[in-house]
């Protein structure tokens, strides 16, 4: 049965799930099947079939840690090597159950990518875009590793974050704000930095989610209320994406987490080119396994596993959270002992009756086990936390079957003095975008008024963020939320600091129908303020994508009506990313500040920048466009057919997401991707451009595989160096930005510039300092298709360095190939 699987599979991608073992069924098969009622007639319609998985060899410093998996591996009997790769009911949001027999205390897979979720006394730090928007490298691992120290101790081997898609190919996709940037680049910064630092910790970072998730409209199949828990009506969104784009934009991010050794990936649920997530041969099998050398395990988004021995075949390796169907219904179902599932008793089967080779399931645990042994996770890790289980809802005790070893302290206190580390965060991810005549810094005013439903306290709550409409705004919502201990609002860290300054008055307003529709005049006490600081904010969660680019709660009215009056107003924005600013330039704004999502020390963060104390250093890590329509590559939200398969999302657009869309059609833009002012000025001189090897060859040298793919695409070919000093009267945080373009023998297709380095740099007033950029082979390549291959075009690159993706301050050309 085996040998006629793997011939079946080799023989064509067209072949179908219906054979296999483990509830697969034909519409789950491979390949995208035409449906009969459209007719699409495009170059992605399949997606190729790559067999057999790839076995982990510990490649890159894992060689150790593989062979005690091995050795763990063969006192497994084959029931419980099933368990070992089917997440059960138990204390945490992931269970892996444990082994007592061998001292394997099973492993706890907890949310999210800005807090340990699900727990009590755990800090909530600034969210990945504000981390993106930050630019800097020593804080996305710090970060990553002060995370690591709160899962660590809270007993969860594994931290489900951090997330790359999606990466941002519409504004409108409602978890954006849980990665960093649109933009492979930074976004690949940010994943490297984020993994070590977690991993550093002691804890299992997961790259999420394999690939193409870009919106959450139709993300999962519709299940039939009528029908049994697998019974679907439609299928999920399928993201048809051609093998370039993959390569330069969306893969890109998830290669630097593979070269950072990253534990564990989830795959996604929406389909890829016509394949589910889970079970796409090419995404997990072939580029994550082969070309990416990926040495870890990849496990299902919740729900995500709609098969068993075909996804199983296709490269997942750990079903979570084990159980059937939707997202919720996981646990419906009810078997003495264990949870039934695609994987679970199902492996056992198809392993006995020969359906499934048990060296493919040994290959799911030596991968499960690899990581497990290479952080030291078998030495004086925590228990979990138990009112880890008191707190989880998602699976409750009462759906437990089997016993977990809930010992040692409970709730435990795990924040440390991480509050300081996340008032630093929030303000160096927080872009100041406008500063008319010195409006910021603050000076000292006497006479402050507030305004808007953003400024305060939650009234219904605030220990879960919800879309609720009075109370600030730190984090967006879903599994990438927190649990607030405390809050610092807006309100009350500058009430605080009005005190110090001896203002005399702070008056505020938090209702906005009441401000917008208000002369405001009649609010304010006849003594004029000296500033008015409008707070306003815009929420977005996991499974629905954002309906409006504009701020919430009818904002821009707010905005509308302070500004009519008041000739100093400052405006505040709590968000998870894009929003337009159709008042931007009106004369009464004289500061804009976007304050993204900062965690749980908000109004510290917030006023640190108001007042100076903190010169701003953040930089949009998207393109906020002069308009919504604007913006290519919107979310599919609707489709007029009925056909099973019928949710497309094309990605027509290929490389132009983005800045590198607006750039391409030369689109005016509002304020551009990069952009961020400081308090200071800087100057950039003295340009220059070396090559660190002679003879460059078009072509990497062919090396054998390393976690990221072949080592040769990360050594660094050629070195840029800049001149940047302070011009200014106050110290700040300098973010030099290299661009590059390529040659014109590069593709058709290739954007105008491309994010390929930046440093945060620290100046003094007067003070110069050379920063350089280090490009590696990859950063000067396209991928072509032909080939399989990164590619170093002929001709002349455009190297330029700025302070924005639009603000290029020194530019020079240079020929990379055969340099020297
Ligand atoms: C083998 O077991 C699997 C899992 O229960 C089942 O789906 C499949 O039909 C079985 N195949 C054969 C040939 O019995
Ligand atoms: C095997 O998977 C099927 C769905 O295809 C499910 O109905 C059944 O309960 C599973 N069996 C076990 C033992 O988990
Ligand atoms: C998607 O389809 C394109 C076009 O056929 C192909 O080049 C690419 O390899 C496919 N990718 C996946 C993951 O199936
Ligand atoms: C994986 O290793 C097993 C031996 O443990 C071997 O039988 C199998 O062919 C290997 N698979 C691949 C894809 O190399
Ligand atoms: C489910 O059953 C109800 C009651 O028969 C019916 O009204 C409804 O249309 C059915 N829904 C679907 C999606 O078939
Ligand atoms: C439970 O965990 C504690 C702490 O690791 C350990 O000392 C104890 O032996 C475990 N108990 C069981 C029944 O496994
Ligand atoms: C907010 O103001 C509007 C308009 O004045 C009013 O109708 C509404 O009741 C107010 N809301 C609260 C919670 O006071
Ligand atoms: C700006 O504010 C002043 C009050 O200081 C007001 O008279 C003026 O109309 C405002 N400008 C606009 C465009 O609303
Ligand atoms: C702003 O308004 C204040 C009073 O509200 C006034 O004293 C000041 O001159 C105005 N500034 C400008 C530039 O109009
Ligand atoms: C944005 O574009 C739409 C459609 O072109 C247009 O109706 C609207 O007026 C524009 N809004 C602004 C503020 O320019
Ligand atoms: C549905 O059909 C209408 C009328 O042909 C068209 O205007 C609209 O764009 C279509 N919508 C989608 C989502 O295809
Ligand atoms: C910076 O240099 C200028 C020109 O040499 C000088 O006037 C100024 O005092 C210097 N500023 C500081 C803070 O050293």
């Amino acid at each position: 049965m085996a040998t006629l699987l793997s011939a079946l599979l080799a023989s064509s991608a067209l072949v179908s799930a219906q054979d296999f073992s483990g509830g697969a069924r034909s519409e789950d098969a491979f390949s995208y099947v035409q449906p009969l009622d459209t007719v699409i007639l495009d170059e992605y319609n399949s997606s190729p079939a790559v067999y057999p998985s790839p076995n982990a060899t510990g490649a890159g410093g894992w060689e150790d840690a593989l062979q005690r998996a091995k050795e763990f591996v063969a006192q497994l009997t084959v029931d419980e090597k099933s368990y070992m790769v089917s997440g059960q009911p138990g204390p945490c949001v992931g269970n892996i159950a444990p082994i007592p027999r061998l001292d394997f205390p099973g492993l706890c897979l907890h949310d999210g990518p800005l807090a340990i979720r699900v727990a009590d006394y755990a800090s909530v730090f600034s969210a990945g875009v504000s981390a993106g928007a930050s630019w800097d490298k020593e804080l996305m691992y710090e970060r990553g590793y002060a995370m690591g120290e709160e899962f660590r101790a809270k007993g969860a081997h594994v931290a489900l974050q951090p997330v790359a898609g999606p990466l941002g190919r519409s504004g409108y996709a409602g978890r954006n704000w849980e990665g960093s940037a649109a933009d492979p680049y930074l976004a690949g910064v940010f994943m490297k930095e984020t993994i070590l630092g977690t991993q550093d910790a002691g804890v299992q970072a997961c790259a999420k989610h394999y690939i193409g998730n870009e919106q959450e409209t139709q993300r999962n199949p519709v299940f039939d209320p009528n029908g049994t828990t697998t019974d679907t009506i439609s299928a999920a969104i399928s993201s048809n994406i051609d093998d370039r784009t993959m390569h330069e934009i969306y893969l890109w991010p998830f290669a630097d987490a593979a070269h950072a050794k990253v534990a564990s990936f989830m795959c996604s649920y929406t389909r890829i080119n016509g394949s589910y997530g889970c079970q796409n041969s090419k995404a997990l099998n072939g580029l994550l396994k082969e070309e990416l050398g990926f040495q870890g395990y990849v496990m299902s988004d919740w729900g995500a596993t709609h098969a068993g021995v075909a996804s199983i075949e296709a490269g997942q390796d750990m079903d979570m959270p084990g159980g059937l169907g939707a997202y919720g219904t996981a646990f419906a179902a009810d078997i003495p002992g264990r949870m039934p599932s695609f994987f679970g008793g199902n492996i056992t089967l198809a392993v006995n009756n020969g359906s499934l080779a048990e060296s493919r399931v040994d290959d799911m645990i030596v991968r499960i086990m690899t990581p497990f042994y290479a952080l030291g996770q078998d030495k004086d890790f925590p228990t979990v936390d138990p009112s880890s289980a008191e707190l989880n809802t998602f699976s409750p005790i009462s759906t437990w079957k089997i016993d977990w070893n809930l010992t040692g302290p409970s709730s435990r206190d795990v924040r440390g003095d991480h509050a300081k580390l996340i008032r630093k965060h929030g303000a160096a991810g927080t872009v100041l975008l406008k500063n008319v005549d010195g409006a910021l810094p603050l000076k000292a005013p006497k006479n402050i008024a507030v305004f808007g439903n953003d400024a305060a306290e939650p009234t219904k709550g605030q220990l879960n963020q919800q879309n609720f409409e009075y109370g600030t705004l730190v984090a967006g919502g879903g599994s990438g939320t927190g649990q607030l201990t405390y809050v610092v609002t807006p309100l009350r860290a500058i009430q605080d600091r009005a005190k110090k300054d001896n203002a005399k008055i702070v008056q505020y307003w938090l209702n906005n129908t009441l401000i917008a529709n208000t002369d405001i005049d009649t609010l304010l006490i006849p003594d004029r303020p000296e500033v008015c600081i409008v707070m306003l904010k815009t929420w977005a969660e996991e499974a629905a994508d954002r309906a409006s680019l504009h701020v919430d709660w009818n904002g821009d009215a707010v905005v509308e009506s302070v500004a009519s009056k008041c000739n100093n107003t400052i405006v505040v924005t709590h968000s998870s990313g894009i929003n337009v600013l159709p008042w931007a330039d009106h004369e009464n704004v004289t500061a804009i500040v976007a304050a993204h999502f900062p965690g749980e020390e908000s109004g510290n963060s917030l006023v640190d920048i108001l007042y100076g104390d903190v010169n701003p250093s953040g930089h949009l890590p998207y393109t906020i466009a002069l308009n919504g329509t604007d913006y290519n590559a919107p979310p599919t939200t609707a489709i007029n057919t009925t056909g099973y398969y019928d949710w497309q999302s094309w990605f027509d657009e290929k490389l132009e997401i983005d800045y590198r869309y607006f750039d391409a059609h030369n689109i005016s833009v509002r304020y551009e991707f990069g952009f961020g002012l400081s308090y200071t000025t800087f100057g950039y001189a003295s340009l220059a451009a070396e090559p660190l090897s002679s003879n460059i060859s078009a072509l990497p040298t062919p090396q054998p595989v390393q976690p990221g793919g072949n080592p040769d695409l990360f050594a660094p070919v050629y070195n840029v160096s800049v001149a940047v000093s302070n011009t200014g009267k106050v110290a700040g945080h300098a973010v030099p930005q290299l661009y590059l373009g390529l040659p014109s023998s590069a593709p058709a297709g290739t954007p105008p510039k491309q994010l390929r380095g930046f440093e945060k740099v620290w100046l003094q007033p007067n003070e110069t300092k050379t920063v350089s950029f280090q490009l590696m082979r990859r950063d000067v390549s396209y991928w072509d298709i032909v080939q399989q291959e990164w590619v170093i075009p002929s001709g002349e690159f455009s190297v330029m360095v700025g302070e924005s993706s639009r603000i290029i301050k020194a530019q020079k050309g240079v020929n990379v190939l055969g340099s020297y």
